[in-house]
C-alpha cells in the first residue's frame, strides 16, 4: 500500500498529489482575485466551499458580477493541474491542504485572501481515522490505536496538524488572512457567514445569510451528497471524489468517543508545549 503516500519535504502526501507539481509549487501564477481556503484535512473544507459559494451566488445573482468557479485543490494532480487552472476564465476559489510555507509564493506577494480554518485536533484525528478506514486511497488501517500513533508522529497525510497550524501562525494578523474554527461556526454560523461575507467584500441580506446558513448546514449537505452522482473531475478533496465519505457525523466532540483517557493524557503531553506556543493553537475549542 506504499504506492498510495510518498513523502515530500518529510511530508506525506497522497501519489495523487505528484512530486512534480510538489516540487513547482513557487511556479503557480496567482491572480489578485483568487480566494484560497485552506485547511489541515478534516478540518471543514467542504463546509465552507458551500459557504462561499453560496455566497457568491447570492452576490452575483444581485449584481451580476463574474462568476466565480470552485476548482478542485491546487495540490490536486500533475502539473498539467496548473494549466487548467491558469485557462479558467472565472474567478477561482482554490482548497488547498498546504501548510503556509507551501503556498505558492505569488498567493503571498498578491496578498490573495485565504481563508484558514482550524478544528480541534482531538476530532480531526477522529474523523481522519474514519476517512483512513473507508477511503481505497489511503492505506488501511485496522485500529485506532494504531491511527492515533500515526497521527501523533505526523505519520499521516499532510503530516503533523500542530505543524500545520504553526506554519499559518505567521500569517494570523495578515488582512488577507481569515481565520475560522469548526466549533465556532458549529456555535453560531449566521454570525460566521456574516464573517466571511465582509472579509469577500460580498453584500447580504439578513435573509440571505439564513438562507446561506440553511443550505451549508450538515444535514443539507449530507442529503445532498447523498443523491449526487459522483464525479472524478470535480473534486474538494485530493483523496477521494465520493462526496458520501465525507459527510460522516459532523459533530464536536466525537473523539470522547474514541479516546481512552490515557491516550487523552499522552495526547495532551505530547502537544501542550506546540500547542501553548501558539496562539492560534491555543484558542481552539474541544
Ligand atoms: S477533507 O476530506 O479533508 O476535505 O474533509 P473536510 O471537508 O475538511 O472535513 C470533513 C469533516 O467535516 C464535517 N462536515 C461538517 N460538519 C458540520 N457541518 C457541515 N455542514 C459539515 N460538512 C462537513 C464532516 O462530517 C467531516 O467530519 P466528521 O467528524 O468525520 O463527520
Amino acid at each position: 500500500q506504499t504506492e498510495l503516500i510518498h513523502t515530500f519535504n518529510g511530508i506525506p502526501f497522497s501519489t495523487r498529489v505528484s512530486k512534480e507539481l510538489l516540487q513547482s509549487l513557487d511556479t503557480f501564477e496567482a491572480r489578485e482575485d483568487d480566494v484560497l481556503l485552506v485547511s489541515y484535512p478534516k478540518s471543514g473544507t467542504h463546509w465552507l466551499t458551500e459557504i462561499m459559494k453560496n455566497l457568491y451566488h447570492s452576490h452575483s445573482e444581485a449584481n451580476g458580477v463574474s462568476k466565480v468557479t470552485l476548482t478542485s485543490p491546487l495540490e490536486f494532480g500533475d502539473l498539467s493541474r496548473f494549466d487548467e487552472l491558469r485557462n479558467l476564465p472565472n474567478k477561482r476559489l482554490i482548497p488547498t491542504h498546504l501548510n503556509y510555507e507551501m503556498i505558492p509564493v505569488q498567493f503571498k506577494t498578491k496578498k490573495c485572501k485565504m481563508i484558514y480554518v482550524i478544528r480541534n485536533p482531538k476530532d480531526t484525528a477522529v474523523s481522519l481515522y474514519h476517512y483512513y478506514k473507508q477511503n481505497p486511497n489511503l492505506p488501511k488501517i485496522e485500529k485506532w490505536s494504531t491511527f492515533l500513533e500515526m497521527f501523533l508522529k505526523g505519520e499521516v497525510v499532510c503530516g503533523s496538524w500542530i505543524d500545520h497550524v504553526l506554519s499559518w501562525e505567521k500569517s494570523k494578523n495578515d488582512e488577507n488572512v481569515l481565520v475560522l474554527y469548526y466549533e465556532s461556526l458549529k456555535e453560531d454560523l449566521p454570525k460566521h457567514v456574516k464573517e466571511i461575507s465582509t472579509f469577500l467584500g460580498i453584500n447580504v441580506t439578513e435573509d440571505q445569510v439564513k438562507d446561506i446558513s440553511k443550505k451549508s448546514s450538515f444535514s443539507e449537505m449530507k442529503e445532498k451528497a447523498e443523491k449526487e452522482k459522483v464525479n472524478p473531475n470535480h473534486t474538494v478533496c485530493v483523496l477521494t471524489s465520493n462526496k458520501k465519505l465525507i459527510f460522516r457525523k459532523g459533530t464536536v466532540g466525537d473523539w470522547k468517543n474514541h479516546f481512552t483517557s490515557k491516550q487523552n493524557a499522552k495526547f495532551d503531553e505530547l502537544f501542550k508545549e506546540k500547542i501553548n506556543s501558539s496562539e492560534l493553537a491555543r484558542r481552539v475549542k474541544y
